[in-house]
């Protein structure tokens, strides 16, 4: 059978136990993922029970582990719903709850969770959730069967899937079933794609700190830098404000858009990559013609900010209540948790640079400590930033904190110039070996590990991290 075929027909079985539950007027319990993607594929299935009047309960975690799964039983609902939630704990999902309860997620899972029927997930049909669809994807998909109006809610498995940056094809397009998905957004009257400048902050920022703030590609010189980027706009003749107000990319002329960019050029031009930076300039935008002008709601790429920041600070609802459209207290509220985010990262960035006692350089390693100050919720955020500061480059980057349930969490990236054979998902993995859990990709990973393991754990990662740097060859599984 086809492979998207497939799936459309589990999405079918799905979606049929789903207008069970609700014509039984069971009460449901959604749980998801507090990323973009976890709270728009919650979001999703949220919005298709309330359509058919019935009854839930929406709850957005940082993971699930076997505890919080025994407290949730203990809640007693009927039925549950594990949004990109849970892989690798299906098969104590049915111990525990029987056969109440769907899990629907894209991440890589076991064959023996792939063999079961209340699992959904993109895997069981070849299709790689890494970049084809997300988990809001697959909620969409689910929601479509169980009703084909639903074709309306597809413009939130955009922001889902670029959330979870899927937006791997060429300049920035979609891929695999995500393409279906921008179709149908297209086609509901939601969504405009097009071609145009990547800065981040197109709908939002002023010209300057859109260039600013834009990571992909690092403009050296600019990234980062807004004095830098005022200058070069102002002597480039650019006209920056209207009236009071400063302008953004979004109303620039494509004779000024044409202008930034060879503003742009000079700084990018020096770099033995500078032909792909430039390419990377220019992609697809994908823009919600139904959103205010001027608000981060208008670009999906910064929706799914918004929704990421909700999430990571502990305010998963008012993500939920933005994608549900509440265009007043919650749009306002998620507003605000923006810039607190911002704010906190930037506060953390700011002590760890200037406190010594918090990095510990290995030989093939920089390990950040952030106890007592990172929340762990933020660890994934803050790494990635620090991974790209200069002085980090050349070596495996960490940072690690402890949770609230006294364990340790770490967040691992490969940072600029940094050996290409290593695998951190690998090296992440070694938790298991420690009673904890970790796992990822080559370039991005994570774990966590009970404190009193710490120091075995450590002992670990050095280890591994010296086999591959001395031997210079692969990671060993
Ligand atoms: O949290 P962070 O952004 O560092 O995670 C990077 C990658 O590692 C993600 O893809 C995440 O799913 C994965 N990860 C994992 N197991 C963990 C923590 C993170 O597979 N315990």
């Amino acid at each position: 059978m086809d492979r998207i075929e497939g799936l459309f027909d589990k999405a079918k079985i799905i979606g049929d136990r789903v207008l069970q539950q609700i014509r039984e007027g069971k009460n449901i319990l959604i749980v998801g993922h507090l990323d973009a993607d976890g709270i728009t594929s919650t979001s999703i299935m949220a919005k298709a029970i309330l359509r058919k009047g019935g009854r839930f309960i929406a709850k957005i975690t940082n993971s699930l582990r076997l505890k919080t799964l025994q407290d949730l039983k203990e809640c007693d609902y009927d039925f549950y719903i594990f949004c990109e939630l849970g892989a690798g704990i299906a098969m104590q999902m049915r111990e525990m709850l029987g056969d109440r309860w769907i899990n629907i997620d894209h991440h890589q899972i076991g064959e023996d969770e792939k063999k079961l029927d209340n699992v959904i997930n993109s895997w069981q049909f070849d299709i790689d959730g890494s970049k084809e669809v997300s988990a809001a994807g697959m909620s969409y998909i689910i929601a479509s069967k169980m009703d084909e109006k639903n074709i309306d809610l597809s413009w939130l498995a955009v922001v889902g899937a670029l959330g979870d940056r899927q937006d791997q094809g060429e300049g920035r397009s979609m891929l695999g079933l995500n393409k279906i998905v921008v179709k149908d957004a297209i086609e509901s009257g939601y969504l405009k794609v097009t071609r145009d400048l990547m800065l981040y902050g197109r709908e939002t920022k002023p010209l300057h700190e859109a260039i600013a703030s834009t990571i992909v590609p690092f403009i050296s010189g600019l990234t980062g830098n807004r004095d830098a980027c005022l200058a070069a706009l102002t002597s480039a003749g650019i006209k920056l404000k209207e009236g009071a107000r400063w302008r953004t990319i979004a109303e620039l002329s494509e004779e000024e858009k044409k202008n930034v960019v060879e503003t742009i050029i000079p700084y990018i031009a020096s770099k033995p990559t500078a032909t792909d930076e430039v390419k990377e300039l220019i992609g697809d935008v994908y823009i919600l013609e139904m959103e205010d002008e001027y608000t981060p709601l208008r670009d999906c790429r910064e929706f799914a900010t918004l929704l990421n920041a909700c999430g990571r600070m502990r305010r998963g609802g008012v993500g939920i209540s933005i994608c549900l459209r509440d265009r007043d207290l919650a749009l306002k509220e998620g507003e605000k948790v923006l810039a607190e985010y911002r704010s906190t990262l930037s506060r953390y960035v700011q002590t760890i640079m200037s406190d010594d006692s918090r990095l510990v350089e290995g030989r093939w390693s920089f390990m950040i400590i952030g106890d007592g100050l990172v929340d762990e919720n933020l660890l994934g955020s803050l790494s990635s930033i620090l991974s790209d500061i200069k002085k980090f480059e050349g070596k495996a980057f960490f940072v690690r904190t402890t949770t609230e349930d006294g364990e340790i969490s770490f967040s691992a990236r490969l940072t600029q110039g940094c050996n290409p054979n290593l695998n951190l998902g690998v090296i992440m993995e070694e938790a298991k070996k420690f009673d904890g859990v970790g796992g990822g990709h080559d370039v991005a990973a994570g774990s966590r590990v009970p404190s009193q393991r710490l120091n075995e754990f450590l002992e670990a990662i050095e280890d591994r991290l010296r086999q591959v740097n001395e031997d210079k060859g692969q990671n060993i599984d």
